[in-house]
């Protein structure tokens, strides 16, 4: 092993030395613990990992337990400690942060698109595979000796509740069970787990972390400010919408970490809730890992939300909480006293270090130098290579949505546009970092859209035509100028980290500044219907381009990675079939009339309120959820062979409740695990493409109630599966149903409970009716 490990590392050596001119030292050894033969019980790789744990912890001073409870933790040299950096940042790539540097030998990570373009794919193998390759590359740049840490603070699995929000391109969309389930798959690969099966609680190839725990998505909305807002959120919507995700993250994930958010929720700051952290993640789901503050979270306490008199107060609440490391130096500074005041003890402390040390060892940095162990031969070599860069090009061309294509638009000729002029038109056009979204790196390969274009058609003409995504400097006389003149128009429109990011959300939901006029103006001059590619995180209200007959075709591209502006000229050339559904609700632009703050998820009929994403809004959209398009037809129906549900009448003993509605309705909790597991059963589902293209077609089943009395959902995604099928081709999807699961609802305390009477299974205009009956 040793050896082997060490031809790899020279081969990465030289490798590396290929790659950059200026740094000719080879890479550096990472940081690790227990090199030389020690004989401390912590060093030995025998003992459980508690145990290794809790004997380094009971060697430590209080100064020096104290130090180890900030993201920047100091090395103890007396015990070979290094120092170690909590936080580090792998979004849709291995990204800049503290914890790990890509200025050393390793210059560059595979920047994955957006998260809210990869969701968009409804796939969860490709989730799956890019967090195995943001974990192989997190541990490649470890062993490369450029980081610090390997615990990873993704995925951002809060549910994108409000079309303004700034990081909701961060996340998997709207809906909680997909958001779950990204979670899941995305932390098992990040991790070193395989894609099902049992979450192995020991090796860590990176640590993943479910982010931000919980009801946290305002940043900065009017002057409400993340750190000083207080979520005020009813049981049930915690129960159905803001906790699954990330029971789902632990609980299916098996996720090592969680952060808690800067936000309270119904007055308690989540850093100091103790039934949220210790007896929801830790008791209920079984959180075994570590669990840290959001960035200065813990000085918010005292600082902003005043909920801790004293500095020393808001430590002794979060340690008591269940908290483990706080991102920040407030507990550092404020630790010591608070012990000497008596607000915290010896055991509040070495509870969450032993929590704490227990990751790194799982990462295997206790075990001698980790290039000769487990993941060592994870080398330089792993970072940008072919595999990661391709599966960034599919999960781009997978994500995309075709949102209109009029009278067969798209896709434009090859053979046609090769002898013919184009004009690309807008300021997100010609932007290589534009496509990155936030947390990125600098990505393996940087190609515009307007780059790729230029590759099919030889007289390609850009025209930036505003100074940027807000436009409000334009010079739209040009841009129509260059539409005139061309045979075909592409415009790249849309958002930039301008318009939306961390602490900026939204105001308008419209294209900002003079977009809309650009594109209006530029469609009435150009020859043929033009073809608008939105660039974008959060969703955009442009029903006027949906009305405009000279717009020929809409395609969202998200923030679509390194490899976007190649798979969008793909997409457009039809050598790629679109396939992505938007995992969002696109609002219009009269949805700002609705308090970013208002946390409620149900409609309020009583007062205009509309609810809020599909499961809930009753207003109009522009685009629905699951909305997407492609070049081909598929059709979609329920196999009357294979869609069996079992009797769901007899089950016997459960005592009926009636709501003031009078509906009827068991607690699932009462019925118990193996009355559910003898009622799952499998919904068949016969797909067809009826061409013209071979094409990836995501198939999304949902629960329909028959009204939406005592809070239901309208419907409800109960399964999806992306399905590759060629032009003509047909196939049987299969789901599992689990009526437990998937015909419930949360009653209003939060309870899950299941409606006597209809319930109707859907995919595409297709129903199933089921009926229950205890
Ligand atoms: C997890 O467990 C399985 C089977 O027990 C094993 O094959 C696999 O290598 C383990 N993976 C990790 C990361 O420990
Ligand atoms: C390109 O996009 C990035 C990210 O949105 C932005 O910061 C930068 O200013 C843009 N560059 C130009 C020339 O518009
Ligand atoms: C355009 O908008 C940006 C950002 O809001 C602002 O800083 C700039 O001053 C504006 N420029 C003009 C000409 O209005
Ligand atoms: C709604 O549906 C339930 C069955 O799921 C039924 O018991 C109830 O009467 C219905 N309510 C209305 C108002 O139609």
């Amino acid at each position: 092993m040793g050896r082997r490990t060490r031809t790899h590392a020279v081969q990465a050596a030289a490798l590396l030395l290929a790659f950059l001119h200026l740094h000719v030292a080879a890479a550096a050894d990472p940081p690790f613990s227990c090199g030389a033969a020690s004989g401390a019980p912590y060093c030995d790789r025998k003992l459980p990992m508690e145990r290794r744990a809790a004997d380094l912890v009971s060697k430590l001073s209080l100064e020096e337990k104290i130090s180890q409870l900030g993201d920047e933790s100091p090395a103890v040299a007396r015990l070979g400690v290094p120092a170690y950096k909590w936080w580090s940042e792998a979004l849709h790539g291995v990204a800049w942060s503290k914890g790990m540097h890509l200025d050393g030998p390793l210059r560059a990570a595979t920047s994955f698109p957006q998260v809210i373009l990869t969701a968009a794919s409804f796939n969860p193998h490709l989730w799956y595979r890019i967090g195995q390759a943001i974990g192989r590359e997190a541990r490649g740049v470890y062993n490369n000796g450029q980081a610090e840490g390997l615990t990873l603070w993704a995925p951002n699995i809060n549910v994108f509740r409000d079309p303004r929000w700034g990081r909701g391109q961060e996340t998997p969309g709207e809906d909680p069970a997909m958001t779950g389930k990204y979670a899941a798959v995305f932390v098992r690969g990040v991790q070193g787990y395989g894609m099902s099966g049992a979450t192995n609680s020991s090796d860590l190839e990176a640590s993943a972390c479910c982010k931000h725990f919980t009801a946290y998505d305002l940043d900065n909305w009017k002057g409400v400010t993340r750190f000083a807002f207080d979520a005020k959120v009813t049981e049930q919507d915690l129960a159905d919408t803001y906790n699954p995700p990330f029971k789902s993250c632990v609980e299916d994930g098996g996720a090592s970490g969680i952060m808690c958010s800067y936000n309270r929720v119904n007055g308690v700051p989540t850093c100091a809730d103790h039934n949220l952290l210790s007896k929801t993640a830790r008791g209920d789901w079984s959180f075994n890992g570590y669990i840290t503050s959001d960035c200065d979270a813990v000085a918010i306490i005292h600082d902003v939300q005043g909920y801790a008199k004293a500095p020393e107060d808001a430590v002794a609440d979060v340690l008591k909480a269940g908290m483990d490391v706080n991102c920040g130096g407030y507990i550092q500074t404020h630790g010591v006293s608070a012990y000497r005041q008596g607000k915290i003890t010896g055991e509040d402390i070495d509870r969450a270090l032993r929590n704490l040390f227990a990751i790194r060892m799982r990462l295997g940095l206790f075990n001698g130098n980790p290039k000769y162990n487990r993941y060592g031969n994870i080398g330089a070599d792993q970072v940008c290579n072919k595999e990661h860069q391709d599966l960034a090009l599919q999960a781009a061309q997978d994500g995309i949505v075709l949102l209109k294509n009029h009278a067969g638009a798209l896709p434009l000729s090859k053979s046609k546009l090769s002898s013919s002029s184009i004009a690309v038109i807008g300021p997100n056009g010609n932007n290589a970092s534009l496509l990155l979204g936030n947390y990125f790196g600098p990505p393996c390969i940087s190609v515009t859209p307007f780059q790729a274009l230029q590759g099919y058609v030889k007289d390609a003409r850009f025209v930036q035509g505003c100074n940027a995504a807000v436009c409000n400097v334009s010079d739209i006389g040009e841009a129509v100028h260059a539409a005139t003149s061309a045979d075909y128009v592409v415009l790249f429109m849309g958002l930039d980290q301008d318009q939306e990011k961390e602490e900026v959300d939204r105001l308008d939901l419209g294209l900002p500044g003079m977009q809309e006029s650009l594109v209006n103006k530029v469609a009435d001059a150009a020859k043929k219907p033009v073809i608008l590619v939105l660039l974008c995180g959060g969703p955009v209200d442009v029903t006027f381009a949906k009305n405009n007959p000279k717009i020929g075709a809409i395609v969202w591209a998200g923030y679509p990675g390194q490899a976007g502006g190649i798979a969008i000229a793909q997409v457009l050339f039809g050598e790629h079939n679109p396939g992505g559904r938007l995992p969002v609700t696109w609002y219009p632009k009269e949805f700002t009339a609705v308090p970013m703050t208002d946390m409620r998820m149900r409609a309020d009929p009583s007062t205009g309120y509309p609810g809020r994403t599909y499961r809930f809004y009753k207003g109009k959209t522009v685009y629905s959820f699951g909305y997407g398009l492609s070049y081909s037809k598929y059709s979609h129906r329920f196999a009357s062979r294979g869609t069996k549900p079992p009797s769901m009448s007899g089950i016997g003993g459960l005592k009926a409740t009636a709501s003031a509605a009078g509906t009827v309705s068991y607690d699932v909790e009462e019925m118990g695990a193996e009355a559910c597991d003898r009622l799952r059963f499998p919904a068949v589902v016969r797909v067809q493409n009826h061409g013209p293209m071979d094409g990836r077609h995501p198939v999304l089943l949902f629960l329909r109630w028959p009204n939406a009395t005592d809070g239901r959902p309208a419907s409800q995604l109960i399964g999806f599966q992306s399905v590759h099928l060629k032009a003509e081709e047909a196939a049987h999807v299969e789901f599992e149903v689990s009526p437990c699961k998937h015909l419930s609802r949360a009653a209003e305390d939060g309870r899950k409970v299941i409606d006597q009477g209809s319930h109707f299974l859907k995919v595409g205009d297709d129903e199933f009716e089921l009926s229950f009956m205890a």
